[in-house]
């Protein structure tokens, strides 16, 4: 086998290789939304679509995502319940329901459009609602309620 032949073959390998490990993690390939009692993710309170962004390198592109606490705003909420509604106040059509994990955080990387803007709501598991008095479209939640104004229900 001359020298040229065994680079080519190596070099076949080699790009195999990492083109199935690129394909493997492709970027917002992964597909996933929050369940209740699941322990799976992470990064309590913080704005989870400043990593999990469409066009960022992470495997899952979420549109809506954030954390509910309780009215300490340190205590942690799990199993709870988001809803956004069209109308204010849960009235309108409700667009999304979206169950709040045993960690207390919320996330889907379903396609999804806010239009002009969605009402979001919040019902703890013990049943208290709790609602957003503007519209949003902005879907990374926690970019506005970070440790000075967290998403709190009792
Ligand atoms: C500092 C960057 C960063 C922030 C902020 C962040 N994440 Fe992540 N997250 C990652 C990385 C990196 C992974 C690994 C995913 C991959 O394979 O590309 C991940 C994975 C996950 C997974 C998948 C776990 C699995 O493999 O099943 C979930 C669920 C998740 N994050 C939810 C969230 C939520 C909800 C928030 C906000 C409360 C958040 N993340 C904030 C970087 C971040
Ligand atoms: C532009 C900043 C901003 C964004 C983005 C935002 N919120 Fe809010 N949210 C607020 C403010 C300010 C309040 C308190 C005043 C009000 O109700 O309008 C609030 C109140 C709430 C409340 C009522 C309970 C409470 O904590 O006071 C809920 C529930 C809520 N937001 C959920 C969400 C969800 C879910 C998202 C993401 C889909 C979201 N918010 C996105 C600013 C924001």
């Amino acid at each position: 086998m001359s020298k040229r032949t065994s680079f080519l073959i190596f070099f076949l390998l080699f790009s195999s290789v990492v083109f199935y490990s690129c394909k493997k993690n492709k970027a917002g390939s992964g597909s996933k939304t929050s369940s209740y009692n699941d322990t799976g993710s992470h990064n309590v309170g913080s704005a989870c679509m400043n990593c999990h962004n469409p066009g960022g390198e992470n495997r899952y592109w979420w549109t809506v995502a954030g954390t509910v606490f309780k009215p300490d705003s340190a205590s942690l909420n799990p199993n709870s319940t988001i809803y956004l509604f069209s109308g204010s106040g849960g009235t309108g059509n409700l667009i999304l329901t979206l169950p709040v994990d045993g960690k207390s955080n919320f996330y889907t990387s379903n396609s999804f459009r806010f239009g002009t803007g969605l009402y979001p709501e919040v019902k703890s598991s013990s049943g208290e609602v709790r609602s957003m008095q503007s519209s949003t479209t902005n879907g990374n939640c926690n970019s506005c309620h970070n440790s000075t104004n967290r998403i709190i229900v009792n």
